[in-house]
């Protein structure tokens, strides 16, 4: 056999299973007690990428490892790497999931569990493209590099020293991602902006240890209280960011792409129903996109301290802390706004604390560079429609990272769906688009290498 589409399809039943084995594992990063699982998890997938053809290794970091897998060089050919996390968000079944997360469900031709979406179906379909070349024994149309880690969805805490440590073994002609999703089912996109975030905690303290609140209660500031005060002034019930100087460097979005932008015709009743919203604060569709791709925001996370459990406990809390996190979009940097707004909350309340965890700043390339061309006719060869251009509003850490250390082209190719449930209960993935998104690599890696039949 010469044909690796013809290969990839007679795959595509042991492809499900590996699927649904890549799944089992509970690589839930944020959770200490998951470590072995991730492990396990790990050497998965080094054994996948052997059986594909390519040599792979583990990377070690201080936190989750990475797994890392190459092919020869091929004479002439460029060589292409492909970034994506075999990490997931954490789930349990009480979260509202109809059955066991980490078990893969099928239901009318959906497949359910955590991670599916994000970011193991993508993940494996780029696998099982490049073993279709090795099955159809024509060959590698480009020299492969695979950098799948381990804890993006902690912030790729390590990922930093991993990239710089290993650099000369990372250089590519161009880096390929599959981790975000089309804009509505039927309508695939390319991504050529992601948002950049700052994440981190607010802390007011109080009496060293929760006290009664009739003996102590009158004199005592109120750590909630305090934290209430502190979040109402940073965001306005409109939406407005109040952290001075915030939106300065905010990079405005032109006519053209404002135009590009309406064009996409975004449904915005059916995203509010997604959301189980009558509600928003966007005006219009456009709106609605500018909001979640171009400008920043503030979001609180979850507010922890005092009591909230059965029944009455009345105490004045010793602490009061809200996980907040920014969202950033060119060309703000992280490090200001880091700095703008410790500012902010010393200026309203001098005691509180923060303190940050991840980070990174947003990305944004050109979206009519010819970078995209060849995925632009990878989508239509593989799903028969022609992608339309998009920002996104979440963040991978890695791609801004990589894109200053390797100082190549970025290109996304997602094949969700929006209504997926990335971080969500009952999170799912389109069988069909496992299929088709893997004749779509097969695709997208012929063009590059020039060897395509079209
Ligand atoms: N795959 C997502 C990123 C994403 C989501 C891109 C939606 C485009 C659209 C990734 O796994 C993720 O969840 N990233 C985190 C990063 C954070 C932990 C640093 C995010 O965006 O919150
Ligand atoms: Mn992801
Ligand atoms: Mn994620």
């Amino acid at each position: 056999m010469t044909d690796p589409i013809a290969a990839a399809r007679q795959s595509f039943a042991a492809d499900l299973e590996d699927l649904r084995r890549f799944v089992r594992f509970p690589s839930v990063s944020a959770d200490p007690a998951r470590k072995t699982d991730v492990q396990a998890c790990r050497d998965f997938l080094v054994a996948q990428l052997r059986d594909a053809g390519l040599s792979a290794e583990v990377w070690s970091t201080r936190g989750q490892d990475s797994v890392y897998a190459e092919s020869p060089v091929v004479p002439g050919k460029p060589t292409v790497l492909v970034y994506g996390h075999y990490d997931v968000q954490p789930a349990a079944r009480e979260d509202g999931w109809e059955g066991d997360p980490f078990t893969l469900a099928e239901r009318d031709g959906l497949l359910v569990g955590r991670g599916v979406s994000d970011d193991k179906a993508p993940v494996l379909a780029l696998v099982k493209a490049v073993a279709a070349f090795t099955r159809s024994g024509i060959g590698f149309p480009v020299r492969f590099k695979f950098l799948i880690e381990g804890e993006e969805e902690t912030g790729s805490p390590n990922l930093d020293a991993l990239v710089s440590e290993r650099l000369e073994r990372l250089r590519a002609d161009l880096v390929a991602i599959s981790d975000s999703s089309w804009i509505a089912d039927g309508k695939p996109c390319l991504v050529y902006g992601l948002r950049g975030l700052v994440y981190g905690y607010v802390r007011v303290r109080g009496p060293k240890v929760d006290v009664h609140s009739g003996h102590h209660g009158g004199p005592l500031a109120n750590p909630h209280i305090e934290l209430a005060r502190i979040l109402a002034a940073t965001r306005a019930p409109n939406g407005k960011i109040k952290i001075p100087g915030f939106l300065d460097r905010v990079r405005p979005v032109g006519a053209a792409e404002k135009k590009r932008i309406r064009a996409l015709r975004y449904d915005l009743a059916a995203w509010k129903k997604e959301l189980g919203l009558e509600k928003t604060l966007a005006k219009n569709a456009l709106d609605c996109l500018l909001q979640r791709w171009a400008l920043p925001t503030f979001e609180v996370h979850g507010i922890t301290g005092g009591y909230t459990g059965p029944g009455s406990k009345t105490i004045i809390p010793s602490h009061a802390e809200a996980k907040v996190s920014m969202r950033l979009v060119p060309d703000q940097d992280p490090d200001e706004i880091r700095r703008l707004f410790e500012e902010h909350v010393k200026r309203l309340s001098p005691d509180a604390e923060v303190r940050w965890e991840v980070g990174g700043p947003a990305f944004l390339t050109d979206p009519e560079g010819p970078h995209l061309e060849a995925a632009r006719r990878a989508f239509l060869d593989g799903f028969g429609v022609k992608p339309c251009l998009v920002r996104e509003g979440g963040s991978i850490p890695a791609v801004g990272l990589l894109s200053k250390k390797l100082g190549v082209p970025i290109v996304l190719l997602p094949i969700g769906l929006p209504d997926d449930g990335a971080h969500s209960p009952n999170e799912k993935f389109s069988r069909e688009h496992f299929e088709k998104g893997i004749e779509m690599f097969v695709h997208y890696f012929r063009i590059v290498g020039g060897t395509s039949a079209a």
